[in-house]
């Protein structure tokens, strides 16, 4: 164990008990060319920590008295994402007296390295601010730590997004799931299909804010994700939960008619027809527009709750959907339904609902696909705490801070090894979650318990421990200015 309060808990930490970092206006970010933008954030992160202004610059300055933050990448630094390679997150993080050196083989290790360190920044002895002298080092367990959002229900602004993308990074979670179509609303603008943001762009669910993504904001908000090792996967979620389109072209419905605006919060009632000659050359211009706008390897293709729909038309038009994906170059990710379906290996199934068979999943693994994990009753922060929570449902149950936390993702699904997991999502839907406050409420500290999940080693994984380093935690919530839940069990700062 060791005495830094770290969330996620690092592989290793060794303190080395010289005299700590005194982090005052005298310290300079020091960084490689190539991780200047990590800098930017680092001298941000710190600002919002201590109230200090850093400045970062391109070379030491030296002298005696210099004391450094360096931000250091290998000079060649390429990052191969859809590799999934952990090795390019893994970082080194050494403190002494006069020097903090951030190592790592990639920009998004180096931003790894900066969550830690924000979380060793402690108040001094005389009111300054120090960071213990120690030697961390640290890989992830697996390869895609993230959160889905959906802000088709409730819209969430651009700025709120990037809130959500700072917490993220904040522990070390590398993936912004968007869920950007549904019954209720199409939140993503695509060229040469207006119709779809300006008609079902301005409905919402019954409660809920209205609003969408223009081509720029889409942009801006995955080149903001990057700059902090965030990647964006976008859901355009098919063959059901599609009353936002039908909405809007008619010519997807067997009537001719479009069908009329949904605000309620049932789920499985909307379908597409693979027969209807508009059908094809719609998905083909939303997932090639979409991959097209994607900097990131992955794109998602929904495929849940098609609960009206004949499974010969379901699996049809998954089909469609994966090969129209896979053309575009992007690995598609589905809804666990959708292992059924018979598609082709090297497909990633997001496995969510506990109630239903897990054999699919099973054999879908066996023949080349992977697993991505969001066990409702763990990881859905939509389900409520308890009784007395103001937002969310509780189809799965009450889910405390400490169900997120104990769970093993290795032991899922039977039949599925650890070394067919990508990974853990926690996921995030907005039927009864209303404004931003809420949005935090939900997800603070569930988070945190999810990303020490995906990202600690099993052996770490104890409750104790984790209530202990959490707690500090609050104060940089409260930093950030964000709400959150008094999760029991927790001696909250
Ligand atoms: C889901 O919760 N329908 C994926």
């Amino acid at each position: 164990m060791s005495a830094l309060n770290l969330v996620p808990l690092p592989v290793s930490v060794d303190l080395i008990g010289t005299p700590p970092f005194a982090l005052d206006d005298k310290v300079v970010i020091v960084a490689d060319p190539a991780a200047t933008e990590v800098a930017e954030v680092a001298a941000k992160v710190l600002s919002q920590t201590t109230g200090l202004t850093l400045p970062v610059a391109s070379t030491s300055e030296g002298g005696d008295n210099a004391r450094e933050i360096r931000l250091v990448l290998p000079p060649q630094g390429a990052v191969d994402e859809g590799a999934l390679d952990m090795s390019d997150e893994a970082y080194r993080l050494e403190v002494t007296s006069d020097l903090v050196t951030l190592s790592a083989t990639t920009p998004r290790g180096l931003n790894w390295a900066l969550a830690t360190l924000r979380q060793m920044v402690t108040p001094g002895e005389d009111g300054g601010w120090v960071i213990p002298a120690a030697l961390v080092e640290d890989v992830p367990r697996f390869p895609w730590r993230g959160l889905s959002m959906d802000v088709v229900r409730s819209f969430y602004t651009v700025d709120e997004v990037k809130t959500v993308v700072d917490l993220l990074a904040t522990y070390k979670m590398n993936t912004l799931h968007l869920h950007l179509t549904d019954d209720q609303g199409w939140r993503l603008e695509i060229p040469g299909r207006e119709a779809l943001t300006e008609i079902s762009g301005v409905t919402a669910g019954a409660g809920g804010d209205a609003g969408f993504y223009t081509v720029e904001d889409f942009a801006d908000i995955q080149h903001y994700a990057a700059a902090r090792g965030v990647t964006v996967v976008p859901e355009f979620d098919l063959p059901g939960h599609t009353n936002a389109a039908t909405h809007v072209y008619g010519e997807l419905t067997p009537s001719g008619e479009p069908t009329p605006a949904y605000d309620g919060a049932k789920v499985g009632f909307s379908k597409l027809y693979p027969d209807l000659p508009a059908t094809e050359p719609f998905l083909r211009d939303v997932i090639n527009s979409m991959a097209e706008q994607t900097v990131g390897p992955y794109i998602h293709i929904g495929g849940d709750e098609a609960l009206e729909m004949d499974l010969g038309n379901y699996n049809e038009l998954v089909t469609m959907a994966e090969k129209i994906a896979r053309e575009t170059g992007k690995r598609p990710v589905a809804w666990q339904e959708a292992a059924g379906a018979g598609l082709p290996g090297n497909m990633i199934y997001q496995f969510w609902d506990p109630r239903l068979t897990r054999e699919d999943m099973a054999k879908a693994v066996s023949e080349g696909g992977q697993l991505l994990l969001s066990p409702a009753n763990h990881v859905y922060f939509d389900m409520q705490y308890d009784a007395d929570t103001p937002h969310g449902q509780d189809w799965s149950g009450y889910v405390e801070l400490r169900d997120s936390y104990e769970w093993d993702p290795g032991t899922q699904v039977e039949g599925v090894p650890e070394e067919d997991v990508v990974g853990v999502e926690a996921t995030v839907w907005t039927e009864y979650i209303h404004g931003f406050d809420a949005m935090t409420y939900m997800l603070l500290p569930r988070l945190a318990a999810a990303a020490e999940v995906g990202w600690s080693a099993r052996r770490a994984l104890e409750w104790e421990s984790f209530a202990g380093r959490i707690a500090p935690e609050s104060a940089w919530w409260n930093a950030m200015g964000v709400n959150w839940h008094r999760s029991p069990g927790v001696d909250w700062k």
